[in-house]
């Protein structure tokens, strides 16, 4: 399997450099936050010495403003089995919650253990700034990371805005851009794919994981995973709005996103009636072709603090989750 990921990633040096920046407003914007003047930006592109969009991962956010709707049971099983794909995933906890974090292994209670919170802002104003790399974690799985949060990370909202002048937030997506460049530099294995699990909310944390998109490739997209009833159709109209805003602010076209049905039960009739409720209300969204079966493994799952996929390989949910791993790898062909 990692032969697949390695053959894939040599396809992709045919493709332009490029920064993720469109427009020259946005190169020049890039060479102040570098600290360089444009033509040395230029060089530095001319000379490989910046990330080229051959690097670049596919980035996810998984993301809804409805609470309990299975974000961290996706990214934590999304990222498991991208890695049994044979690729290099990093999770990046943007909930305070810490959910993903402790599914994965590395959240320390304790909160001693730097966090997202200092990467993002000063945590506390003794401590530094610090970058993704040295925050990141390495967990039970192989070849997935973490960069996880914890309670510090409960207030990022006031956090975020207070150290902000104006704008959207574009943090995550500057510590992400390091980290891409930070890796080609050393010569690593770069990573194919960036999972961003957010919490149930429509604040900076979730516009930080909506903009840090524009740092991955083509295929980089928004997860909505929606539990098929009346509210969750609610939840998912304000979250399209806040994709939509993200992106009227940005003057960039909307994130692609996709809609993933979770806990589904198939042959009810509340499940169908839920489905065609959802066409009428938004109809022209785009679904995967692999829904998740909702089963008591998956909360079973959560109370052993394991990823579902390690914990039952093969529960229903857990071949679904593959399966949804596979698609996401067909949306990078
Ligand atoms: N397929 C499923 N079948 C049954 N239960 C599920 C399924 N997926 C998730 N759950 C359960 O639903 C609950 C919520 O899941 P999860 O924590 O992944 O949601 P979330 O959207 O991340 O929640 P939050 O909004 O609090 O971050 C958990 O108890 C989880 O075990
Ligand atoms: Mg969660």
């Amino acid at each position: 399997m990692a032969s697949r990921a390695k053959v894939r990633g040599g396809e992709k040096q045919q493709q332009s450099l490029s920064l993720g920046r469109e427009t020259v407003e946005e190169l020049e914007k890039e060479a102040e936050r570098r600290g360089l003047n444009k033509s040395q930006l230029a060089d530095l592109l001319l000379n490989g010495q910046l990330t080229q969009s051959a690097d670049k991962p596919t980035i996810i956010s998984i993301m809804s403003y409805k609470g309990g709707v299975a974000k961290t049971t996706t990214s934590t099983c999304l990222a498991v089995c991208l890695s049994e794909l044979g690729y290099k995933v990093l999770v990046i906890d943007m909930d305070g919650q810490g959910n993903v974090s402790q599914s994965l292994g590395v959240y320390d209670p304790r909160s001693e253990e730097a966090c997202i919170a200092d990467v993002l802002y000063q945590a506390t104003p003794s401590s530094p700034r610090m970058s993704l790399s040295e925050v990141m974690r390495t967990t039970d799985y192989e070849n997935v990371f973490c960069v996880p949060s914890n309670f510090r990370f409960a207030d990022a909202d006031t956090r975020l805005k207070a150290e902000i002048a104006g704008g959207v937030d574009t943090r995550l997506l500057y510590a992400i851009e390091d980290l891409i460049d930070e890796t080609a530099r050393s010569g690593e294995r770069k990573f194919d794919y960036i999972i961003i699990d957010c919490g149930p909310r429509l604040d900076m944390t979730t516009t930080n994981a909506i903009v840090a998109l524009e740092a991955g490739n083509n295929a980089s997209h928004i997860i909505i995973p929606i539990k098929v009833d009346g509210y969750a159709i609610a939840g998912l109209s304000q979250t399209i709005d806040t994709i939509n805003r993200t992106a009227r602010e940005r003057r960039r076209l909307p994130q692609h996103w996709k809609i993933l049905q979770t806990m589904i039960e198939r042959n009810t009739s509340a499940y169908k009636y839920g489905c065609q409720m959802m066409k009428e209300a938004i109809p022209n969204a785009e679904y995967f072709n692999t829904k998740i079966e909702k089963s008591t493994v998956v909360p079973e799952a959560s109370l052993a603090m394991e990823p579902l996929i390690k914990y039952d390989p093969n529960s229903k949910p857990a071949i679904s989750y593959r399966l949804l791993a596979q698609e996401i790898e067909e949306m990078n062909a």
